[in-house]
C-alpha cells in the first residue's frame, strides 16, 4: 500500500453516514440466506456482484431492499452489524453512528425489537473487544407515508435510549422533508436528534427545508448545496455538517468522475465537510476506501485528510470533551 493510503486508514475517524442494510456484503446475503431458507434471485455471489451497476438513486434502492429480506433473526442482525464493524476495526474508524431503516424489516413482520436488539448486542460487543464507540440512528423511509414514520416512531418508543437520533432515507426526489414535519417534531420532543438526507439527487431547498423544518444537526450528503450560494454561506456560518459519501456519489452518477466532485472544494471554502461510506457493500468501498478515492481523484494533502477525521469526529453526537480529545490526537500527526 502506498504511504499515503496507508497514513489514510491508519488516520483515527469516525463514520457518521453508514446504513446497515448497505453494509450486506454478498458472501453473508448468500450464508444467511442459506441459513434462513430464502432463494435469491442470483446463482452466485459474483452475479450478485455484477449485478451492482447503477444509474441512479431508485436503481440501487431496488437491489438493496430486495437484499434486506434475508435479513431475519436477531442473530442476522447481529451479524451484519459486527461484519461491518470488524471493517472499522481494520481501518481505525474509532467512532460510529450507523443508521438502520426498521420499515424495511418491520413491513416484511419481523419484530421492531428483533431488529434492534441484534444491532444494539453487536455495537456494544464493539466497545468491548474494539473500543470503538457508538450511537444508533432510527431512519424513515420517505417514500412511505408519515403516518408509517409516526407508527415506527411509536414501537421505536421501549428502545430510546438505544437510539440517538432520527433521519430521513430512500428515494429523495418528489419526498421532500416538509412531507415529515410532525414526525421530527414528535421525535424531537421525545429527547431525539434529528438529520435528514438532503441535496443528494434532490435540490438544494430540500437542504434548507431540513434545517429549517426538521430541525436537523447534519445533512446527509448535501453535495447539491453548491447550486445556492447563501445556503453555502449559511452552512460555513452554522458548521452545519455535511456528510458526503464520495464513491456512493460516483456510483450512483451523482458525479460522473470523481475528479468532478466538490468535497475539496467545500473543505477548503470552511463547509464542515465529512468522508463516509453510505452502503459500502454496494458501492466499492469502506471508509479508507472512501478516503483513498478522494485522495487519489483530487489530491488530498495530509494537512486535508487531518481536517476530515477531525470535522468526523466534531460533527458526531460524542460529548464536547471525546471531541477535544480527538482533536488533541489528531493535532499530533500533523
Ligand atoms: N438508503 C441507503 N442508502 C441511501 C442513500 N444513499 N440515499 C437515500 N437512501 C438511502
Ligand atoms: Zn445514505
Amino acid at each position: 500500500m502506498p504511504e499515503f493510503h496507508h497514513f489514510l486508514n491508519q488516520l483515527p475517524k469516525a463514520e457518521l453516514h453508514l446504513h446497515l442494510e448497505g453494509s450486506l456484503e454478498p458472501e453473508l446475503m448468500f450464508k444467511l440466506a442459506q441459513r434462513n431458507q430464502i432463494t435469491l434471485p442470483f446463482d452466485s455471489i459474483e452475479a450478485i456482484r455484477a449485478a451492482y451497476e447503477f444509474s441512479n438513486l431508485q436503481d440501487f434502492l431496488d437491489i438493496y431492499y430486495q437484499g434486506a429480506n434475508v435479513l431475519q433473526t436477531e442473530q442476522d442482525f447481529y451479524d451484519l452489524t459486527w461484519a461491518y464493524l470488524e471493517r472499522c476495526y481494520q481501518q481505525n474508524v474509532r467512532h460510529v453512528e450507523p443508521f438502520f431503516d426498521p420499515q424495511t424489516h418491520t413491513d416484511r413482520g419481523i419484530p421492531f425489537g428483533t431488529v434492534i436488539n441484534g444491532i444494539h448486542q453487536a455495537l456494544q460487543d464493539a466497545k468491548t473487544k474494539f473500543g470503538i464507540s457508538s450511537y444508533l440512528i432510527m431512519c424513515f423511509l420517505r417514500h412511505l407515508p408519515e403516518t408509517a414514520a409516526l407508527t415506527t416512531l411509536e414501537q421505536a418508543l421501549p428502545y430510546k435510549d438505544k437510539i440517538i437520533a432520527v433521519g430521513l432515507d430512500s428515494s429523495e426526489k418528489g419526498f421532500p422533508p416538509e412531507l415529515f414535519e410532525r414526525v421530527f417534531a414528535k421525535a424531537r420532543a421525545e429527547g431525539w436528534l434529528t438529520v435528514a438526507h438532503a441535496g443528494e439527487e434532490g435540490p438544494a431547498d430540500y437542504i434548507k427545508q431540513a434545517i429549517e423544518l426538521l430541525k436537523v444537526k447534519r445533512i446527509d450528503h448535501g453535495v447539491r448545496c453548491v447550486e445556492d450560494p447563501q445556503l453555502v454561506e449559511h452552512l460555513i456560518q452554522t458548521q452545519m455538517p455535511l456528510t458526503v459519501c464520495p464513491l456512493s456519489n460516483l456510483k450512483l452518477c451523482v458525479f460522473k468522475d470523481m475528479r468532478e466532485h466538490n468535497i475539496l472544494e467545500l473543505l477548503e471554502r470552511g463547509v464542515k465537510v465529512t468522508i463516509n461510506s453510505d452502503d459500502p457493500a454496494y458501492f466499492g468501498g469502506y471508509m479508507t476506501e472512501n478516503f483513498i478515492a478522494v485522495a487519489d481523484a483530487l489530491s488530498m494533502t495530509k494537512t486535508q485528510a487531518i481536517q476530515l477525521a477531525q470535522n468526523s469526529f466534531e460533527a458526531s453526537f460524542l460529548p464536547t470533551a471525546a471531541k477535544a480529545t480527538w482533536k488533541q490526537q489528531l493535532q499530533a500527526l500533523a
